[in-house]
């Protein structure tokens, strides 16, 4: 059946980091017409040109909000959902108080499920309609997992964590039950539906040699399979990896495997490898990385929550070796659900190193960049035709701070802006998953009066 969705419409299509004028990466339709039938996009254009297209199609009014593309967020945890916000420590040492006593709980699949149905809620609220997730060690995590995202025909990626050392005795498995299980778990969800399956080794220092072996035989025997891991996130933990590595022979040039080099030597630096963080590097991984075509999923909340440190935005996308880039919430050391929270603090640890993310690559980012950061483009990340139709509605006028900002915004980029900073799941008017309303805030009553999207000036 076809339905429209009448509002303001952005979405891109190219890279503005790689525009010369950033505004040619995006199509922006002040009064739009998103029309939609089988749950994927059959035109997106000037209300006025597409209105006979739509025949006697029910139309959804959303004038005065701006609709866009779900969100993607290309790294979370969700059973580290409950235990957000827990209180004082870095990375290694908040794994050890908080994140490996709440990952022990989900040997239990009632728990799993109803925590993977909470975290699902929560991104849907915040306008968030893909991401790639970080289960546990327990199969029964990602089945419950799968589950929860197939009742809401969600398009996500996920997987079993795999480690087989330096973690607490009920939470390690081995190479040859991280091997079978995965298996069992690529044979169950990988392509099913809209699922797809990432296999997931924590990070280097809780895999063994013989086990991040069995990745690369899983990558090896399952087409279209992703590797998920973290890389470079704090200076304790790249040493920890660089020591307990250091039997690996060096990489020609240099006289001892750096972190990403330990994942380049068991062959694991591919285009469908998305690494967290990424932060401690050098100019040469940055290189590798980008020639590889693999992808970083930056987590800012997370970063500065853990204080971990500062992504390198102008060195990740820079001119010469530009690596894939998606953004992560990273919950639960990422401190919210939001993606809008996300650019807000994307910005702010830019600002950190002298460098500006603007609103256009922010929303870039937290779009069609992340879906190319999960070699998703060809189905979601836009509103070109054949997509399928995930999309978010922002209100403008959700919070009076934002209303009175947004009055007083002169184009498209500043309005953009303004949500970026001041925007939160209040201005999540709705979410749609493949074309049906997924979430519709409480909150929000018709409006007498909308913001108009015309007139702004480029
Ligand atoms: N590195 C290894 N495990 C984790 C985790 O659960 N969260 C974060 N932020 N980093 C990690
Ligand atoms: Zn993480």
């Amino acid at each position: 059946m076809l339905q429209g969705f009448r509002g303001a419409l952005l979405y891109f299509h190219d890279d503005p980091f790689r525009t010369s004028r950033e505004e040619d990466a995006c199509t922006f339709i002040p009064d739009g017409l998103l029309l939609v039938a089988e749950g994927k996009v059959v035109a997106a254009g000037p209300f006025e040109e597409l209105k006979h297209a739509a025949g006697a199609a029910p139309v959804q009014d959303h004038r005065g909000c701006l609709l866009m593309p779900g969100f993607v967020d290309t790294h979370i945890h969700y059973p580290q959902t409950e235990m957000i916000a827990s209180y004082g420590e870095q990375l290694l040492t908040w794994l050890e108080t908080y994140t490996f006593p709440e990952e022990a709980r989900f040997s239990d699949p009632i728990h799993a499920r109803r925590v993977a149905d909470h975290c699902l809620d929560e991104l849907l609220r915040n306008g968030t309609t893909t991401a790639m997730v970080f289960g546990t060690v327990h199969p029964e995590s990602v089945d419950a997992f799968f589950e929860a995202s197939e009742a809401r025909q969600l398009r996500m990626i996920a997987g079993k964590v795999l480690m087989d050392r330096n973690a607490p005795a009920g939470l390690l498995d081995t190479p040859e039950r991280a091997y079978s299980e995965s298996t069992a778990l690529i044979e169950r969800w990988h392509n099913r539906g809209r699922a797809r399956y990432a296999v997931t080794p924590r990070f280097a220092p809780t895999s063994s040699d013989a086990q991040l072996q069995a990745v690369r035989r899983l990558l090896d025997e399952h087409a279209g399979v992703y590797l998920h891991t973290h890389l470079a996130e704090n200076r304790d933990e790249v040493a920890w990896a660089e020591s307990l590595f250091a039997h690996l022979p060096p990489p020609s040039g240099k006289t001892q495997c750096g972190y990403l080099d330990v994942y380049n030597h068991f062959g694991l630096v591919g285009p469908r490898s998305v690494f967290a963080h990424a932060i401690q590097l050098e100019e040469a991984d940055f290189r590798l990385l980008s020639t590889r075509g693999a992808s970083i999923a930056s987590c800012p909340t997370s970063n500065l929550f853990l204080g971990s440190g500062l992504f390198p935005f102008a060195q990740a996308t820079g001119a010469s070796h530009p690596v894939k880039l998606g953004l992560g919430t990273d919950v639960g050391a990422g401190t919210s659900f939001g993606m809008l929270q996300t650019l807000n603090e994307a910005y702010k640890v830019a600002q950190m190193g002298h460098q500006r993310l603007s609103p256009l690559q922010a929303f870039y980012l937290a779009t069609l960049g992340g879906a190319r950061a999960l070699a998703l483009e060809d189905c979601i990340g836009s509103f070109q035709v054949g997509m399928e139709a995930d999309f978010v509605v922002l209100d403008p006028l959700a919070t009076p701070i934002l209303a009175t900002r947004m009055n007083s915004a002169r184009t498209l980029a500043e309005r953009l802006f303004l949500f970026q900073m001041l925007g939160d799941d209040r201005a999540i008017q709705a979410t749609y998953v493949l074309g049906k309303p997924a979430v519709a805030a409480p909150w929000h009553q018709p409006k007498s009066e909308h913001l108009l999207w015309l007139d702004l000036e480029r």
